[in-house]
């Protein structure tokens, strides 16, 4: 069967400093009533698939399992990281738990907080990927890059597959590459961008890990083993000494960089990942001049730039670009397009605190 794998445990690195309040944008109502968490749960309506797996932080428990009932998924298993390890760990553990009783799966990792203006394109993405994992590889999917974003992963396509139509192996898998980097990769259109989407089998994924990180999967192992079940749900919670003791690290660099299994399949299905300042002004209808404000904001002669405050008031002149975001104790002011820029600022920042 296919698992589908819901990760809604990030601490929304590419949205600080607002992501310091701790709200975690995935679960709030978009209009329509619907949050991103729970457009991401209905988005496989039709495919052939088994319960759900969703891997969040203990904190979140009730939340993902209350939004989860309100659109009708009553099959829920819950596995629960006391801290964030980035996404290795929690995609490892679903693996390990769908695999406790021999048995294998296809799982497919979703993120929690990504649009897809196209379900049905999507669904029939993921059923092209499914022969190509049942035999082993590593699936991801891979959007034609629109600017050169450094927050995502980038795919260098290499040859078709023969045995499944519309999957090409992965010549290099790049994440999070510098400014220049990703220009550079966007003019030679020979990348694509990685969705952070997956398809594979739990048992091929545990035995990269194993090849790759195997500290990482001895430690995780030991975390699921002596995890804890919740009462009165179908819940896990991980050891929090075991799996405190991992070292963090996202699937993009423990496994995909070092596979030489990757395979890849073209999506073509309105994809976007609202994790970041840059998505916001894009998701959003700007004014005359393309930017989204937020708070108390006076602009002349800005264009295309994303500017928000808090409380005080946030003044910009003739600049374009840009994102600027005042909170009480922290302010951002960054180029558009370099969340991957951020996100390696803000954990430099945190590993300091
Ligand atoms: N359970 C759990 N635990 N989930 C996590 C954790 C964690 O420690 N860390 C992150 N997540 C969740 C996030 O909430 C998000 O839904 C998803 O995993 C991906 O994490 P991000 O932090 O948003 O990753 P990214 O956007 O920087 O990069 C990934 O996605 C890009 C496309 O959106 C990579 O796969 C890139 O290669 C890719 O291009
Ligand atoms: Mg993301």
């Amino acid at each position: 069967p296919l698992v589908p794998v819901l990760l809604c445990g990030g601490s929304g690195t590419r949205l600080w400093p607002a992501s310091r309040a701790g709200f975690p944008k995935q679960f709030v109502p978009l209009a329509g009533g619907r949050s991103l968490l729970q457009h991401t749960l209905t988005r496989l309506e039709g495919l052939d698939t088994a319960g759900w797996v969703a891997v969040t932080n203990e904190r979140h428990r009730f939340l993902v399992e209350r939004q989860a009932g309100e659109v009708g998924i009553d099959r829920l298993r819950v596995l629960l990281e006391p801290m964030g390890r980035n996404t290795a760990p929690a995609i490892a553990a679903a693996a390990l738990d769908v695999t406790r009783d021999g048995g294998d799966a296809l799982l497919l990792v979703l993120p929690a907080d990504h649009v897809v203006a196209r379900p049905e394109a999507f669904r029939e993405a993921v059923e092209r990927g499914r022969g190509a994992a049942e035999a082993g590889t590593l699936v991801t999917f891979g959007v034609v890059p629109a600017r050169p974003e450094t927050g995502y992963g980038y795919i260098r396509t290499g040859d078709a597959l023969a045995e499944h139509t519309g999957v090409r192996r992965i010549a290099e898998f790049v994440e999070k590459p510098d400014a220049d980097t990703a220009a550079r990769y966007v003019e030679s259109g020979d990348f694509l961008w990685n969705a952070g989407i997956f398809l594979f089998r739990a048992s091929r994924l545990i035995e990269e890990l194993e090849t790759h990180r195997p500290e990482m999967a001895t430690r995780l192992r030991r975390a699921w083993q002596a995890g804890t079940p919740v009462a009165a749900s179908d819940a896990l919670r991980l050891d929090e000494e075991a799996f405190g003791a991992i070292a963090g690290e996202s699937i993009d660099y423990a496994v995909m960089e070092e596979t030489d299994r990757g395979a890849v399949v073209p999506l073509d299905a309105g994809w976007d990942d609202a994790g970041s300042w840059d998505a916001l002004l894009r998701l959003q209808e700007g004014d005359g001049h393309g930017n989204v404000v937020e708070g108390d904001v006076a602009l002349e002669d800005v264009s295309n730039s994303y500017v928000r405050s808090s409380g005080r008031l946030v003044t910009c002149v003739g600049v374009d670009d840009l994102v600027v975001v005042e909170t009480p104790d922290a302010v951002l002011v960054s180029g558009r397009d370099r969340s991957g820029s951020l996100k390696r600022v803000v954990d430099r920042l945190r590993a300091d605190e």
